[in-house]
């Protein structure tokens, strides 16, 4: 930890983390948030580095908002499935299908899937952002349960989806739910909409890793069950020592969010190693989602 204090002096670099993250990673980084803080922030930070914790699509959309710095990842092969659960063939055939169709994209997906896109979302702006869409037809990808979350609040919209998820939310069922509830009686129930419909249905709260972060720890409630990554307990923990969370199921783990280790963290900002680098023709075409989403989001 005192080495990669050091390094991130020489190296003039600062330390994005997303709460998913291991906890030690989380310790160290200068700042953690959502997907959204974390993309906004990285327009803003003054040093030339930037060394995301987080996966692929996290560095990737640093990078697109900022080709002048350097944006390494601590492991080059951290990635998030559901980044890759849709083709640029899907979306070309949408756009044939339907007139008036915004292409609305999940900040979980590629720089090439963004070139293609209106504009970019995370959890925690989807919903103010697609409702600000002239347009009637949405086809919202990758995520369909996240799509259909927002869908809910917006019955005027035709929202139109393929079959992308997030394993490790899909994979909490709301079966999971009710027997933590039944060992948990008292608990609130706190889910991240990348959950499955039915989950979504019987929590409490519904809302990004920051929401659910600030709902906990303005709530009066002193047990929580929780639907999402467990990297989040680190931070729920922290600012609610006396408070109590529980995981909703065995397993709540995503697998590339746990490649970023406090080791690798120092390697790559020693050897400024995995920068992360993109055809500037593509960075340009993907910058335009990603900024309609910084400017919608307001
Ligand atoms: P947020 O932190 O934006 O809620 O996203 C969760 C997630 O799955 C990131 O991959
Ligand atoms: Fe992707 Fe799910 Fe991991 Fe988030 S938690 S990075 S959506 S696999």
């Amino acid at each position: 930890m005192e080495r990669i204090e050091q390094l991130k002096k020489e190296r003039d670099a600062v330390v994005l983390a997303h709460y998913y993250v291991n906890d030690d990673v989380q310790a160290i980084a200068d700042y953690v948030g959502d997907s959204y803080y974390l993309s906004e922030l990285a327009t803003k930070v003054t040093q030339k580095t930037i060394l995301f914790c987080g996966v692929a699509f996290m560095g990737e959309s640093a990078k697109i908002l900022n080709p002048e710095k350097t944006v390494i990842m601590p492991d080059a092969e951290a990635d998030c499935p559901m980044a890759h659960m849709i083709t640029v063939k899907q979306i070309l055939a949408k756009r044939e299908q339907y007139d008036d169709l915004a292409v609305v994209c999940y900040i979980n997906s590629t720089a090439e899937i963004k070139t293609y896109a209106d504009v970019c979302v995370t959890s925690s702006n989807a919903l103010r952002i697609v409702k600000a869409l002239p347009q009637k037809n949405i086809y919202f990808i990758p995520d369909e349960n996240l799509g259909s979350y927002i869908a809910g609040f917006l019955p005027e919209k035709n929202f139109i989806f393929d079959k992308g998820f997030c394993p490790i939310h899909a994979a909490i069922k709301k079966e999971d739910v009710e027997k933590a509830r039944a060992v948990y009686p008292d608990a609130i129930v706190l889910a991240h909409p990348e959950c499955t419909m039915d989950v979504l249905d019987s929590a409490d709260f519904t809302g990004s890793t920051s929401a659910m972060i600030d709902y906990a720890t303005a709530s009066e409630a002193e047990a929580f069950i929780v639907c999402t990554e467990l990297g989040i307990f680190y931070e729920l923990q922290r600012r609610n020592p006396a408070k109590r969370f529980y995981p909703a199921k065995d397993g709540q783990v995503c697998p590339g969010m746990k490649r970023v280790t406090l080791a690798k963290v120092a390697d790559a900002l020693e050897n400024l190693s995995n920068p992360v680098e993109l055809d500037e023709a593509m960075r340009q075409k993907a910058v335009k989602s990603l900024a309609k989403m910084l400017e919608l989001a307001q």
